[in-house]
């Protein structure tokens, strides 16, 4: 198993020697490696048995930093920068050459991202190497957003895990492009479309799920648990299983269920906190996943703000291919 600690003089040492590292962030836990090092990018890919054709995120410690990775950031792209960064954003820019092609697969523009955790702030700023960091995950499994969810998967094939306590956002970062004049979501994250309209005015939706996506990310089926997973409205499922009840759990916004185990069901938030919904996601997830229920049952929770964003992640979740 990995050993796990705060130690951030530890974490850059092995950085530097070209291993990975796991790192906290404020979305969720990343596989961090020197992003400008080959052999290191291609052990992320390796260790997530990730898909080559599918772009990795490049971390930095400021616009600053970006701009030596980039060739140039659009207005646009700076207005958002300057009022969300550090946080949970990633903007896809035009790459300079330095920035391998392992990390973009073969695409023309990166995505950068400065992440809010302190942890990580001061590691990248020790560094002098951006970090490509993808989720510290197993290809289309549910994010960790704790050190020990990474342990439990990746444990065994990476040196450390920097443990930065449980993330504050809990979802992955906001992706957004300029491309054509136009300012593009790609992915819904933590970041929510309504603050981002507000700062620069409207941006094309462009979540849509796709076989072969452009922006990656978008594959239809990700974000998912090992169990089966259907989402609908939560009476009406209980309904339809009926006496199976019991071997089903329950992932419910606020209230919990009749007709389910209470110790089947989680609720994200009794006082219906989007935000609060958003952190405990990814847990809950996990521990539906480990339970002894055959499926799991899950609710959609009101499509404003992150809510979004954790709309998004269950429809992906609940996806069958
Ligand atoms: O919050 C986050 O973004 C976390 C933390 C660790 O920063 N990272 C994360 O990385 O979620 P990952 O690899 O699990 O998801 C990154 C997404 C992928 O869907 C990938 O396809 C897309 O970003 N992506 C990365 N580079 C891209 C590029 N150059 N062009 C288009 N999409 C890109
Ligand atoms: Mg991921």
């Amino acid at each position: 198993m990995a050993s796990i600690g705060k130690d951030i003089k530890k974490a850059k040492q092995l950085l530097e020697s070209g291993e990975l590292v796991a790192i906290p962030t404020e979305t969720v836990y990343g596989l961090a490696g020197n992003a400008l090092n080959i052999q290191a990018v291609t052990r992320i890919f390796t260790t997530k048995n990730r898909p080559h054709f599918d772009p990795i995120i490049v971390h930095v410690s400021s616009v600053d930093d970006a701009a030596r990775y980039v060739t140039s950031i659009p207005e646009k792209a700076r207005i958002l920068a300057r009022l969300f960064w550090p946080g949970p954003l990633t903007l896809l820019l035009e790459k300079k050459p330095v920035i391998p092609d392992l990390v973009t697969a073969g695409l023309d523009s990166v995505a950068v991202r400065c992440p809010a955790h302190p942890m990580a702030l001061e590691l990248l700023s020790a560094l002098d190497f951006p970090l490509a960091a993808p989720s510290a995950n197993p290809f289309g499994y549910v994010s960790p957003t704790r050190a020990e969810h990474v342990n439990e998967q990746l444990g065994d094939k990476i040196p450390y895990i920097l443990d930065g306590g449980p993330c504050t956002i809990g979802i992955e970062s906001t992706i957004v492009g300029f491309d054509r004049g136009q300012t593009r979501l790609y992915r819904l994250g933590g970041l929510s479309l309504e603050k981002i309209q507000s700062a620069i005015g409207p941006v094309v939706l462009q979540t849509g799920s796709t076989e072969s996506p452009v922006a990656p990310g978008q594959l239809s089926k990700h974000y998912s648990p090992g169990k089966h997973l259907v989402l609908g409205n939560l009476s009406e499922l209980v309904k339809k299983v009926g006496k199976n009840g019991q071997d089903v759990g329950v992932l419910a916004f606020a209230k919990l269920v009749p007709g389910v185990a209470p110790e089947n069901q989680i609720v994200l938030s009794p006082s219906e906190d989007l935000e609060v919904a958003a952190q405990q996601l990814f847990g809950a997830l996990r521990e539906l996943d480990r339970r002894k229920v055959k499926m799991i049952l899950a609710e959609e929770v009101p499509d404003v703000g992150i809510g979004r964003a954790i709309n998004d992640r269950l429809r992906r979740a609940a996806a069958k291919t």
